[in-house]
């Protein structure tokens, strides 16, 4: 039987609600497919700061190292918004995607039919989309150096470092193009190479690139025309690689295609064997322990993890069909609950509903 160690980092907020479902999910697969998974949590963000009075204490990073894959739920609550910047809980996020080096960030918008009028968009816009945004995730103006706030002739001067690497910006490059190879076989670059040079590298490496994917036909954007085309005709893209902060700001706006931040899921991806998978949504501190958010993003993330750190595309297909099939029988948690004849249901019973669909 295969056997697989999986590192549950809840985190804060609706983290562990969220987690909690995914689990529900998992338990259910191991029923169905003969697997096992050895779950082992971890303190990560604003609870390990109570704890250990950092947020990223080291037997968190060691957990996940001797670990298979990673869950991660939700990190940040505002009661730590006036800690120093290097102890707050967003810290422990990037620490985690450092220190495991998960240099590639795979989330992808899908519309799902049930839901195409969740979206604040028009239907026939959004119905169809199928979206994979590759976003490099270790570098950028989230980790240049230098970087700091301080007093240049009498005033405060904030600054930042957008800075890559061309072995960055490759690596990158070659786990956008093979994303590509797999679907449709079009990927769209995204820079501000009319005015940033780390851009105009960006832009480089990526030609050079494409040489040995000579089947993908690769395009450039400008990451101000993307935010615009996204919303204006969203089916036009397949593969979206761009940087760290671009790639932030682009998957945000990509997941009201969707309808809802609760239903977008990821995978942070290493070359090495550990990958981590986590909503996209944040820890939503005033909705905490009030059974109301949405656990389909995480529950989702845990069959990416069966895709992509497992090789079993057959279980991501068994979650993802009954995610379908629960929408399609009309239950809806709050966030994508749009008409009456819909059955609004807390997170619990969502997971519920979910597992029961993967066991049938
Ligand atoms: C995300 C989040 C994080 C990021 C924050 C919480 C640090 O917005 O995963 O998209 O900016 O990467
Ligand atoms: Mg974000």
């Amino acid at each position: 039987m295969m056997e697989y160690k999986i590192a549950l980092l809840e985190g804060d907020g609706i983290g562990p609600e969220v987690v909690a479902e995914a689990v529900k999910v998992l338990l259910a697969v191991e029923k169905k497919f003969g697997v096992r998974f050895n779950f082992e949590k971890a303190l990560i963000g604003g609870c390990a700061y109570d704890e250990y009075k950092t947020p990223l204490p080291q037997q968190t990073i060691d957990i996940c190292k001797a670990s298979d894959a990673v869950i991660l739920g939700a990190v940040g609550d505002w009661k730590y918004d006036m800690l120093p910047p290097d102890v707050r809980p967003e810290k422990a996020l990037l620490g985690i995607r450092k220190a495991l080096n998960l240099f590639a960030n795979l989330r992808p918008a899908i519309v799902y039919d049930e839901l195409s009028s969740s979206s604040t968009l028009k239907s026939e816009v959004v119905s169809g989309v199928d979206i994979m945004i590759v976003r490099e995730l270790t570098g950028d103006v989230y980790f240049g150096t230098p970087r700091g706030i301080e007093v240049v002739n009498g005033e405060k001067v904030g600054y930042n470092n957008m800075i890559y690497k061309e072995s960055e910006i490759e690596r990158i490059a070659h786990v956008a193009f093979q994303t590509a190879m797999k679907r449709n076989k079009k990927l769209c670059s995204v820079d501000k190479a009319n005015v940033l040079d780390v851009s105009r590298l960006w832009r480089e490496v990526m030609e050079r690139v494409a040489k040995s994917y000579p089947e993908v036909t690769l395009s450039h954007m400008y990451v101000d025309n993307a935010a615009m085309q996204l919303i204006r005709d969203p089916k036009q893209f397949d593969v979206i690689v761009t940087g760290n902060i671009f790639g932030d700001i682009l998957s945000d706006e990509a997941s009201m295609l969707v309808g809802s931040l609760g239903m977008l899921a990821s995978a942070s991806l290493s070359d090495g064997k550990i990958g981590m998978y986590e909503p996209i949504h944040g820890s939503a501190p005033d909705l905490r322990g009030k059974d109301v958010v949405n656990p389909i993003a995480t529950i989702l993330s845990a069959a990416m993890m069966m895709k992509y750190s497992f090789s079993r595309s057959d279980i991501y297909d068994s979650i993802d069909n009954a995610v379908k099939l629960v929408l399609s029988e009309g239950y809806r948690t709050q966030d994508i609950y749009t008409d009456a004849v819909q059955k609004l249901v807390g997170t619990a019973k969502m997971g519920d509903l979910i597992a029961e669909k993967v066991i049938a």
